[in-house]
């Protein structure tokens, strides 16, 4: 384990012993992904207690979906709302980071993830060799709920297409889910979290690899969990690495 990653895996608040027979290092990750890691596409059958997730071809390019999710009025959470927060990152990443909703300082700068928890994800995605500026990171709401309430599922289906759309247009390699409400929206379904987890899910026609992590705000309220969600990003890493390998 390199120093650089020492220095990360600290500023997580992660332990770096180890045991001899169980080293942690990405490099000595096996670059291959068990078939019982890897979950078939998502069926649609049973309909989902959450809102369906539709993927779509892009209707809009970059300007004017940033221009229509700007002026959206759909649900009432437009009125409430400081600013939309469309996302942010380089729009030609391979890494799509996709979170619940804004919260206060978000809708304050118009920007995902930039408080408290915004911190802990940097520090979550240095840890695994990625710069904030690498990646593009979008919330499944644009808008923030007031008192950070949970996303409710109409406001969720009205705003779904726009990160239909950021997803179809951004084509990345590897999309990781931090948070139960985002997973289960992404996915389609109501099970657990800890069903969700640790495992490599297909996501959409392409069947872009989809792996689930906890949400950094509730890491910030469980730290024991951070250990778990070290595994997360290192599982999302390999199977980047597989996939940007053209071994998908
Ligand atoms: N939590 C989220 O899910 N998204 C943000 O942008 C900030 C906090």
């Amino acid at each position: 384990m390199g120093p650089l990653r020492n220095a990360y895996l600290d500023a997580l608040g992660i332990d770096r012993w180890v045991r001899r027979d169980a080293p942690v290092e990405i490099a000595s990750i096996p670059q291959s992904v068990t078939a019982s890691q890897v979950t078939p596409p998502v069926t649609r059958s049973a309909p989902p207690a959450v809102a369906r997730f539709e993927p779509m071809a892009p209707t809009a390019d970059w300007n004017t979906l940033r221009e229509r999710i700007a002026a959206c009025t759909a649900c009432d959470l437009c009125k409430t709302r400081t600013q939309t927060v469309f996302g942010v990152g380089n729009t030609n990443a391979e890494w799509l980071i996709i979170g619940e909703a804004p919260g206060a300082e978000e809708d304050r700068q118009g920007e995902p993830f930039v408080g408290r928890a915004g911190q802990l994800l940097n520090a979550m995605l240095l840890a695994v060799g990625l710069p904030r500026e690498q990646v593009f990171i979008a919330n499944v709401l644009k808008c923030r709920p007031p008192g950070n309430r949970d996303p409710r599922p109409e406001e969720v289906s009205r705003c779904l297409p726009f990160l239909s759309n950021q997803i179809a247009l951004l084509k990345p390699k590897i999309i990781l889910v931090v948070g139960r409400i985002a997973a289960q929206t992404l996915l389609a379904t109501d099970a657990p979290l800890a069903r969700l987890r640790s495992k490599v899910h297909a996501f959409g026609e392409p069947a872009t690899p989809l792996v689930i992590t906890y949400h950094p705000a509730y890491l910030l309220r469980t730290p024991a969990d951070k250990r778990k969600a070290w595994e997360d990003l290192k599982l999302a890493r390999t199977t980047y690495l597989r996939v940007a390998a053209g071994n998908a």
